[in-house]
C-alpha cells in the first residue's frame, strides 16, 4: 500500500538552516541605506535588530546550526507531516501524485513560528525587552506573541486595519498570549499619525505597518523590531520546511517534479522549495512555482527594482519585485499576501529565471480550498489556497508528476471569508496596470 503520511522522529528535527545565500547562481544585489542610497553595513541594523540576526542576514555559511533552546521549542509541534492528498487526486482524476508538507499543525496554526520563536531567542539573549512588529492576517503577530511568551518578552503589534477589524479572533490569540495590538496605522507614531492625516479612513496596509513597528523599535532603547517574511534571515529559519520535506519524500523513494506555495513576502514559498535549489540547478526540469493573489501581482506584473520595505522608507532598499511602496491594497482575504514587495532573494531568483510565478483572482482560489477541504477535510487558510489552487492546476495536467505545495496554515479564523465565497458574495480584483504605472512613479532613483 503506498503510505499516505510520512511523519519523522523528533531526532530528525534539523540541526542547522540551510542558507541558500551561499547557492545562488549569482550574488544577491545588497540592501542600501534607506537614507544615504549606500550599501547597507551591520551597524546600520543596529538599531532595530539583535547583532545574531544581522549575522545572519549577511552571512555566506551554507549551513547555520540552531541553537538547541530554539530545537527544544520546535518540539512543541515539529516535525511536521508530509501528506499524500490521495482523495484529492481521486477527485481529480489524475495521474499525478500530490504531497502537501503540513505546517499548519504549529500552536499558531502556521509555518510563522519557526521564525519568531529563532527572533525572539536571538533577541532576549541580548537582552532586549520588548519587541515590536506588524502583522497583516494576524498569523504573524500570534505567532510573535506566543514567541515572546515563551522568552518573556513584551510584544506589541500593529495589525493592518482591515484585518484588525475583519479578523477578531486572530487579535485574541495574540491577547491571550499577552501581546499588545494596535490597529494601524495608529496614533501612537509619527508615520501612523501622518497618514491619518492624509486619510482618516484608509484600510491600512502592510507597509503602513511596518514603519509603525521600525519607528517603534527605532524610538525606544529596549525595543527592537521583527520582521515575519522578506528579509534573508526569515527564509533560513523557514528552511526547516524543505529540509524535513526533502526527507520525507526521500524516505518513500520520490522526487518532486513540482514545487508549489504562495508568496506574500516569500517566507514559507523560500522556506519550502528553496532547499530545493542545488537539485533544481542541477535538473532545470523540477519546477518551483511561486504563487500569488492577481490583486498584489508583485512578481506576475511588479518591476524589479530598489524600492523602500515600507511606506514612510524607514526600511532598508532591497532590489525586488515591488508595486511600489505607496501601495495601498483592496481588502481581499489572504491578508497575508498583501505586500507590495517581494523577499530579495526570491525576486533574486525569479529575475534569473530559475523559478516561475503565477497569479489568481480570490474567488478561483477559494474554490481550489473548497474542493481540497471537501476531499481531504483540512479547511486551509486563503494564503495557502493559491498554492492549492495551483497543484490542482499542475494535477489536471495529468501527467504523472510528484507536486509537492506547502500547506502555510490552516483557516480556521478565516470562515467570513469562506461564508462570503458560498454566498457569491466575494469580488474578484485584478489590480490595475494604470495603479501600477502610478505607483512606480515614486520608486527611488538609485545607482
Ligand atoms: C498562512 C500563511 N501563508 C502564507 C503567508 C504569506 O507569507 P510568506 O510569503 O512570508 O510566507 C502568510 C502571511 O501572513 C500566512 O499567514
Amino acid at each position: 500500500m503506498d503510505q499516505e503520511r510520512v511523519d519523522l522522529p523528533q531526532s530528525e528535527i534539523p540541526v542547522s538552516w540551510y542558507n541558500v545565500l551561499a547557492d545562488l547562481p549569482k550574488p544577491l544585489p545588497p540592501p542600501l541605506h534607506p537614507g544615504t542610497g549606500q550599501p547597507l553595513k551591520p551597524e546600520d541594523l543596529a538599531p532595530i535588530f539583535p547583532m545574531a540576526l544581522i549575522e545572519q542576514e549577511m552571512s555566506p555559511e551554507r549551513w547555520i546550526p540552531i541553537p538547541e533552546e530554539v530545537r527544544a521549542l520546535y518540539k512543541i509541534w515539529r516535525p511536521t507531516p508530509l501528506i499524500r492528498a490521495v482523495r484529492l487526486e481521486k477527485a481529480l482524476k489524475t495521474s499525478c501524485r500530490i504531497y502537501f508538507k503540513n505546517e499548519s499543525v504549529s500552536p499558531a496554526g502556521s509555518h510563522k513560528l519557526n521564525t519568531a520563536l529563532a527572533q525572539a531567542y536571538y533577541n532576549k539573549k541580548e537582552g532586549v525587552r520588548r519587541l515590536s512588529t506588524e502583522t497583516g492576517a494576524g498569523q504573524w503577530g500570534s505567532s510573535m506573541a506566543f514567541a515572546c511568551q515563551l522568552f518573556g518578552l513584551a510584544c506589541t503589534i500593529y495589525m493592518v486595519k482591515s484585518s484588525y477589524y475583519q479578523k477578531p479572533y486572530r487579535r485574541s490569540l495574540m491577547h491571550i498570549w499577552g501581546g499588545e495590538v494596535f490597529p494601524s496605522p495608529s496614533d501612537r507614531t509619527a508615520s501612523g499619525r501622518a497618514i491619518l492625516a492624509a486619510d482618516p479612513e484608509t484600510p491600512g496596509s502592510l507597509g503602513i505597518a511596518i514603519s509603525e513597528a521600525v519607528e517603534d523599535a527605532a524610538t525606544h532603547d529596549d525595543t527592537k523590531y521583527t520582521l515575519g517574511s522578506v528579509l534573508n534571515h526569515v527564509i533560513l529559519h523557514q528552511s526547516v520546511i524543505g529540509l524535513e520535506t526533502k526527507r520525507q519524500l526521500e524516505l518513500i523513494g520520490e522526487t518532486p517534479d513540482v514545487l508549489i506555495a504562495c508568496v506574500g513576502g516569500g517566507s514559507n514559498f523560500g522556506g519550502f522549495s528553496l532547499p530545493f535549489l542545488p537539485e533544481k540547478l542541477a535538473n532545470p526540469k523540477l519546477r518551483i512555482i511561486a504563487v500569488e493573489p492577481s490583486a498584489c501581482p508583485s512578481l506576475t506584473k511588479g518591476v524589479y527594482a530598489y524600492d523602500y520595505g515600507d511606506t514612510a522608507k524607514l526600511a532598508p532598499l532591497v532590489k525586488m519585485y515591488t508595486l511600489g511602496h505607496t501601495f495601498v491594497p483592496e481588502g481581499i482575504h489572504a491578508g497575508g499576501l498583501r505586500y507590495h514587495g517581494t523577499a530579495p532573494i526570491v525576486a533574486h531568483l525569479a529575475n534569473l529565471g530559475v523559478i516561475e510565478s503565477k497569479a489568481y483572482t480570490q474567488n478561483a482560489v477559494f474554490e481550489g480550498a473548497l474542493q481540497f477541504a471537501r476531499t481531504e477535510g483540512f479547511i486551509p487558510a486563503p494564503e495557502t489556497s493559491h498554492a492549492i489552487r495551483a497543484a490542482i492546476d499542475e494535477a489536471r495536467k495529468n501527467d504523472g508528476k510528484c507536486i509537492v505545495f506547502n500547506y502555510s496554515g490552516h483557516g480556521h479564523f478565516d470562515m467570513s471569508a469562506y461564508d462570503a465565497h458560498l454566498a457569491g458574495d466575494l469580488e474578484d480584483y485584478e489590480h490595475p496596470e494604470e495603479k501600477i504605472a502610478e505607483a512606480l512613479t515614486h520608486l527611488p532613483k538609485v545607482g
